[in-house]
């Protein structure tokens, strides 16, 4: 019983406190904990709500991880029929429906005319059902009628509160979307034929999986635009807004009054290029009337109200000149044209290359080299050629010519039957295919080396200090110093954070190995279908086939890795490097030194950066704190303390040198 009372005080506090630092993060972008931290106090509680079933509540943040795997989705019918919006391009057309507004609220007897101008954000629409003050229900559009009730999935999007203050029963309706940043990241830890081409695509295939947890890990945002309430007093769509911010929600905050057609084409005219700083997608300015009251004596057509439209911006595009074509070789031996063009200016930033993707495209498009060519912003993150101006061919126009060597090593290349795409075939030796996997290799979603960048790769390659991810561990100091732009001190950050990678789990490696088709996601299927390289090794194609989310195609392809003949060779090298080969033994090897204690850091740190001196720490059972208080425990004090370190020493807390630290760990 007391076991219980004091978990359920532990876990209230574990829960206000990660609820803080979600609003610090999701909400204020100021936050005070690095993800590791967090992610640690959201395990602790999740291990005490495992270990005390009871004490789990619908509102609890630890569901934001997600875990429950959903086989299909319950259909429900929405409250009122989620409407769409009419779409125009024109500026005219937005002056008629103001004027269209005008004279409709003037039969109500209405004439101050106040429209919300607010951002289109370019997601996927949502409705969330909240009762007494808690999310109940979250379902996509579907037809506008009847969706599909995605709770489990919802529940784990940050800026989705689930817990609002008790207002009674509302309904919020808003566009779940993924951030530029979340988007790319995703589509990082993808392999390449399965990325998604922009962030509205991802965010709508997420929405659609079965297994929530994958859902929390993609990391999607919310925007509320639309709040609904029994008991909602308020007849301003504007001032809802500012409700639905009190309650926690987020906005996106640049919405904006506008009482004449002026205002209106100002705050299009402002957004036309301000959107493009915004770390995620918009496509236009949805414009709705602020008197509520207002709304259902307009009505809706059968589609979208007559009380709001979205103008959408046309999709940006430039002209420019193709001066070359290069050909790229990626880390799986994969041609790619390149288009280098004249640089140019588009959706606030400029424009020097551009890929054509493959030769099929190249002859669609009839581009020829020197031609004056459109390319396009759209939806997507990277511009695209879209046209060339054919009447505009210069008479020093020349073909682009299907190279019948590798750029890099000259070895003919092949195009195996059906696919689009030409391929070098020399895996082992092709500088561009080794400079590739290295890369690939130190990336943020695999071993995440930071200090191993292109310029370095590029140079361990070309004098051949290097050939194999494996090479990297056996690089001593004086081989690098000597190298441009390096000198003593990157060689041992190199040495170091190279040394600090041994320590990453055997999922990371089974990503950062770079097996074709094996993207973060089947890594950590397969992590725990086979959980060691051995293991995975003798797997057959058959079995391989059996771990969910691999198909044949994925377990030819990984049977294929393991049956080259370096392969074996290339695996002792690792073993010897001392990397992770198996899951069981990461967690083992960390001693639990630190068990309850917790500390600061203070001052600048040479072995370490905080982050990584962090998570020393907190794999070793101790906690991490930014303020010095009684409760501190030990205080890590680097070169040029702070004045945390005068009030420590006040407090008569434990202070050492970042050597004893070291010999702490
Ligand atoms: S209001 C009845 N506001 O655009 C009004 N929609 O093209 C319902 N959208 O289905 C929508 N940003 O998915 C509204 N600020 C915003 C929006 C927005 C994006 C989406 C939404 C809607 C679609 C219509």
């Amino acid at each position: 019983m007391t076991d219980s009372i004091h978990a359920s005080e532990r876990i209230a506090h574990l829960r206000k406190q990660i609820e803080h630092h979600s609003s610090l993060y999701y909400i204020e972008a100021r936050p005070e904990l690095s993800d590791y931290e967090f992610d640690k106090l959201l395990e602790q509680l999740i291990a005490l709500e495992r270990q005390f079933p009871d004490l789990v509540t619908p509102d609890s943040p630890s569901l934001r991880v997600g875990g429950a795997i959903t086989k299909e989705f319950v259909s429900v019918i929405h409250r009122e029929p989620m409407l769409s919006l009419s779409n125009t391009y024109s500026l005219g057309e937005v002056e008629e429906f103001y004027n269209r507004v005008k004279k409709l609220i003037a039969l109500e007897g209405v004439d101050e005319q106040e429209m919300v101008a607010e951002l289109k954000f370019d997601g996927v629409a949502i409705s969330l059902l909240y009762r007494d003050g808690l999310l109940v229900r979250g379902a996509t559009r579907g037809d506008g009628v009847q969706g599909d009730d995605i709770t489990v999935n919802i529940r784990t999007i940050p800026t989705v509160p689930l817990k609002i203050g008790d207002v009674g029963e509302i309904e919020v309706r808003g566009e779940v979307f993924m951030r530029k940043e979340d988007f790319e990241q995703l589509n990082e830890s993808r392999p390449e034929e399965e990325r998604f081409a922009n962030p509205r695509n991802a965010t709508a295939g997420t929405l659609k999986l079965q297994d929530s947890a994958e859902v929390a890990r993609r990391r999607m945002s919310f925007v509320a635009y639309y709040l609904k309430g029994i008991r909602d007093e308020s007849t301003a769509h504007f001032s809802r807004l500012k409700l639905l911010e009190e309650l926690g929600f987020s906005t996106g905050n640049y919405y904006q009054l506008c009482r004449e057609l002026n205002d209106i084409n100002e705050f299009i005219a402002e957004w036309s290029e301000k959107r493009w700083k915004l770390p995620y997608e918009t496509d236009g300015v949805v414009l709705k009337l602020n008197a509520v009251t207002l709304w259902d004596k307009l009505g809706a057509t059968a589609k979208s109200p007559r009380w709001a439209i979205a103008y959408k911006y046309p999709a940006q595009q430039a002209r420019t000149v193709l001066i070359a074509v290069v050909f790229q070789v990626g880390r799986l031996g994969t041609i790619t044209p390149v288009a280098e063009l004249e640089p140019v200016l588009l959706a606030g930033s400029t424009v020097s290359r551009s890929t054509l993707h493959n030769f099929d495209e190249i002859q669609r498009l009839g581009i020829m080299v020197h031609d004056r060519v459109i390319i396009e912003k759209s939806g997507e993150v990277i511009p695209k050629v879209i046209s060339v101006v054919l009447e505009e061919r210069p008479s020093d126009a020349l073909p682009i010519v299907i190279p019948s060597n590798c750029p890099e090593c000259g070895t003919p290349l092949s195009r195996p039957e059906g696919e689009v795409s030409y391929y070098c075939p020399n895996e082992e030796e092709c500088p561009a295919q080794i400079r590739g996997r290295l890369l690939h290799f130190a990336s943020r979603n695999a071993m995440d080396i930071k200090s191993l960048g292109k310029a370095l790769v590029d140079q361990l390659v070309a004098i051949k200090l290097v050939k194999d991810v494996g090479d990297l561990y056996f690089l001593q100091e004086p081989q690098l110093e000597n190298l441009e732009r390096m000198g003593r001190k990157s060689a041992q950050n190199l040495v170091r954070a190279l040394d600090e990678s041994r320590a990453k789990s055997y999922e990371r490696l089974l990503y950062a190995l770079g097996i074709r088709h094996v993207g973060r996601a089947t890594a950590r299927e397969l992590s725990q279908a086979c959980p060691s390289l051995d293991a995975l090794m003798q797997a057959s194609e058959e079995e391989l086939s059996t771990v969910p989310d691999i198909g044949p195609v994925v377990a030819r392809s990984i049977c294929d890795y393991f049956a080259k003949p370096s392969v074996p060779d290339f695996f002792e090298k690792l073993n010897a490097a001392g990397l992770q080969l198996s899951a069981l033994e990461s967690a083992a090897q960390i001693n639990r030194n630190f068990e309850g204690l917790t500390v600061l850091f203070t001052g600048g740190l040479d072995r370490h950066d905080r982050q990584t001196a962090s998570e020393l720490v907190m794999e070793r059972g101790g906690r991490v704190v930014n303020s010095v208080s009684k409760k501190t425990g030990l205080i890590v004090a680097g070169h040029d303390p702070g004045s945390k370190l005068d009030k420590a020493l006040k407090l008569g807390v434990r202070v050492v040198s970042e050597d004893e630290f070291e010999a702490m760990l």
